[in-house]
């Protein structure tokens, strides 16, 4: 499998949790530059992949909604123009509400987007104004009509829960919402108190006050049980899906398989190399300008290095680690090598073993970063 990464940092306005490497937009010419200069990587890359085929597209954010139809036109153009992607590739946008309109989408969909990811993140409008989103619940649920009639059928929608001043039921009553408009995949994040951002300030100054760990997991468990109820399956430690819409792009980071990544601070793994482009737009339009690629970091990954990074990555799924496919692919005896850990974390009850997978219990999963430290050296 290969997957292509676009980056587009651009945001309307910088919501207050976020750390990604995303910046509220100055001006048009902003988009422009950066757009001339993704068209030189995407060039860049040409000749490397020209015997390669795209599995999936995945133009990810940052909000690459704020883009314009023709802007969007652009980049898709010059993608297939120096690309080759499979017929029936998956090939995921990235939407902000607020930013989508009809004639938007009706482009995402000509320039071949079978796939829309909308961050909603919870439905009541005091609590998307408390986090600094530039929506309401009305504008997702217009744009969400909107996509439909577009006819796109595949999308997904990011929620998050122990958000600032948000309580269980007020969470219960947005995934009610979500689950009522039947998309055929559903993200659900636990806010992820990141350093450098608004909402950490907003904490110090004790605005408000966190989830305790065990309300935090009460809701995860609410969530599984609750999606699982309605036809989606839990597949990935927050990712929930209908059957066969698991998001392809995805499982291709969480497989260790190769994926290009392009645009300002993406990163990429390709043929047992990891990368990583500089954060900075202006860094990355300089470098550019001057024909070169924008990356500011290479780590060619040791044969332990790999197996540690797929351990941690295949764990995240609900499948686990396919014991057989592991030894082949990583050359090693995966139970004899990591035998007395693996019999910690199953008398722990955090990990079963079954028909040569090793995943996840409930418990295992609501603590998994923890267990996930046990694996490395
Ligand atoms: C790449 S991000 C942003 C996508 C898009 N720009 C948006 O805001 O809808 C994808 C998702 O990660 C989640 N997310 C972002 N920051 C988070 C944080 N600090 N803690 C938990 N989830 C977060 C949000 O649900 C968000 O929709
Ligand atoms: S719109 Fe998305 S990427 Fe932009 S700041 Fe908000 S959460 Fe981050």
């Amino acid at each position: 499998m290969l997957g292509l990464y676009i980056h587009i940092p651009f945001c309307v306005e910088k919501c207050f949790y976020c750390d990604f490497n995303s910046y509220k937009i100055q001006n048009k010419n902003e988009k422009k530059e950066y757009i001339k200069n993704l068209k030189k990587e995407i060039n860049l890359y040409k000749e490397e992949f020209k015997d390669k085929y795209f599995d999936t597209i995945f133009l990810g954010g940052g909000t690459p909604s704020i883009l314009e139809s023709e802007e969007l036109e652009g980049i898709f153009n010059e993608i297939y123009k120096n690309f080759s992607i499979l017929k029936d590739a998956e090939i995921t946008i990235e939407c902000n509400p607020g930013t989508l309109t009809k004639k938007k989408l009706q482009t995402m969909k000509k320039c071949g987007v079978n796939r829309l990811s909308i961050g909603l993140q919870t439905t009541q409008n005091k609590n998307l104004k408390y986090i600094g989103r530039i929506h309401t619940y009305e504008i997702f649920e217009k744009n969400y009509k909107e996509a439909l009639e577009v006819g796109f059928e595949n999308i997904n929608i990011d929620l998050m829960y122990s958000l600032p001043n948000q309580s269980f039921d007020e969470y219960k009553e947005s995934l009610d919402k979500v689950i009522k408009l039947s998309p055929t995949h559903i993200s659900s994040y636990s806010l992820i108190l990141e350093e450098n951002t608004k909402l950490h300030k907003m904490y110090e100054n004790k605005e408000f006050e966190l989830n305790s760990d065990e309300l935090d997991i009460k809701i995860y468990d609410y969530t599984i049980d609750k999606l699982k109820e309605n036809g989606y399956n839990h597949y990935e430690i927050s990712n929930y899906s209908k059957n066969n819409y698991e998001c392809k792009h995805n499982i291709i980071y969480w497989k260790c398989e190769n994926y290009l990544g392009l645009g300002a601070g993406a990163s990429g793994y390709i043929n047992n190399i990891r990368y990583k482009n500089v954060d900075s737009i202006n860094d990355y339009n300089s470098l550019l300008k001057n024909n070169q690629k924008p990356i500011e970091e290479i780590n060619k990954l040791t044969s332990k290095d790999k197996i540690e990074e797929a351990i941690i990555m295949n764990l995240r799924m609900t499948e686990g680690i396919d014991i057989l496919e592991f030894n082949k692919k990583y050359d090693i005896n995966f139970k004899e090598r990591y035998n007395t850990i693996l019999e910690k974390l199953k008398y722990e009850n955090l990990i079963i073993e079954k028909n040569n997978r090793v995943f996840f219990t409930r418990r295992g999963r609501q603590i998994s970063n923890t267990v996930l430290i046990e694996f490395l050296e």
